[in-house]
């Protein structure tokens, strides 16, 4: 009996350090590129040009002045070759569809709601980068407007 016991044990402890360290190679995988050996994919390209805007227009905002210019091209990001694979495909462009969304709202409301839709817009980064890439998080945060 205590060896089954034991043997649990050790079964336990294997799997929760292997839990361990999946969380920090998702991370590892999802910090800044410079730091890839793999080199700077598509996506990551796209999601740094996706971060300035958020980060000028959250500067823009909180000043009343005008949004930052933005032609569509984010819409890429479906299709970009990237670093990381793991991740369920289906997950990815179902949260993709609603990024792009929340962001042609931004574009196209009354000033009034842009605040708003902006900060909408940031939890759908969010809540993709909750889910499959943890590492930008703490950057994305900032990016919010308080209303
Ligand atoms: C549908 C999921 C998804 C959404 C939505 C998303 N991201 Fe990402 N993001 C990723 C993935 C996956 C990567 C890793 C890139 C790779 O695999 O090459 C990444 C990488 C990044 C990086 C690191 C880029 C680098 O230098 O390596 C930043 C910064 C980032 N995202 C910011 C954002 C911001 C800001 C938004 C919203 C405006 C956003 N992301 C929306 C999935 C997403």
């Amino acid at each position: 009996m205590k060896k089954i016991i034991l043997c649990l044990g050790i079964v336990a402890l294997v799997v929760g350090l292997n839990a361990c360290k999946s969380e920090k190679e998702k991370e590892a995988a999802c910090a800044p590129t410079s730091l890839n050996p793999n080199g700077d994919s598509e996506l990551a390209l796209l999601m740094r040009d996706m971060a300035k805007l958020s980060e000028a227009n959250a500067i823009a905002l909180r000043e009343g002045k005008e949004l930052a210019p933005y032609k569509g091209e984010f819409t890429a990001m479906k299709k970009a070759e990237r670093t990381m694979h793991d991740f369920d495909e289906h997950f990815f462009q179902s949260m993709s569809d609603n990024y792009l969304n929340t962001l042609q709202k931004l574009y196209e409301a009354h000033p009034e709601d842009r605040v708003q839709l902006h900060n909408n817009m940031i939890e759908s980064c969010q809540a993709c980068h909750n889910q499959i890439c943890p590492g930008p998080l703490k950057r994305i945060d900032k990016m919010l407007v308080k209303l």
